[in-house]
């Protein structure tokens, strides 16, 4: 299978900001083992990050005949992206949500997320391990 991984605003400081909350690893560090782990299993990976929402909109429509799944960790645009979520609903690649950390168990807003409606699953509270769970998702 060829997957993609997602991941926008602010997960770029992965490994750089508050990590307690997402851990000590640099998002090059995870993205390495996530490749291992795809490869090892005959899976192709590819990765891209953006802080920009219509970047990440842009990355998704450019996915829809070239992969067969998404994983999307959207950051902060979870809670409040339409343009996200329609870019979502516009392809038929299906795309598995993620987040690192648990966010029902963090501030109110961070429970809302207006992506999982149009997302084929989420994953979350597992660190580095949802993105590994979300990828698995697509060849269990
Ligand atoms: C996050 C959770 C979001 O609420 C937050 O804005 C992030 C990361 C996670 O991986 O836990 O940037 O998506």
């Amino acid at each position: 299978m060829k997957l993609l991984v997602i991941n926008g605003v602010n997960l770029g400081m992965t490994g750089r900001r508050e990590k307690g909350v997402y851990g000590v690893q640099t998002l090059d560090e995870i993205n390495e083992e996530l490749r291992f782990f795809c490869a090892e299993k005959g899976h192709s990976v590819d990765f891209f990050q953006s802080d920009l929402e219509g970047e990440v909109c842009r990355a998704l429509h450019g996915a829809e005949g070239k992969y067969d799944g998404i994983v999307l960790n959207a950051g902060a645009f979870t809670h409040y992206s339409y343009g996200i979520r329609d870019a979502i609903a516009s392809i038929t690649v299906p795309v598995v949500e993620v987040h690192m950390s648990n966010v029902h168990a963090r501030e109110e807003f961070r429970k809302k997320s207006v992506l999982t409606e149009v997302c084929r699953g989420e994953v979350l509270g597992f660190g580095k391990n949802s993105y590994k769970l979300a990828l698995e998702s697509f060849w269990l």
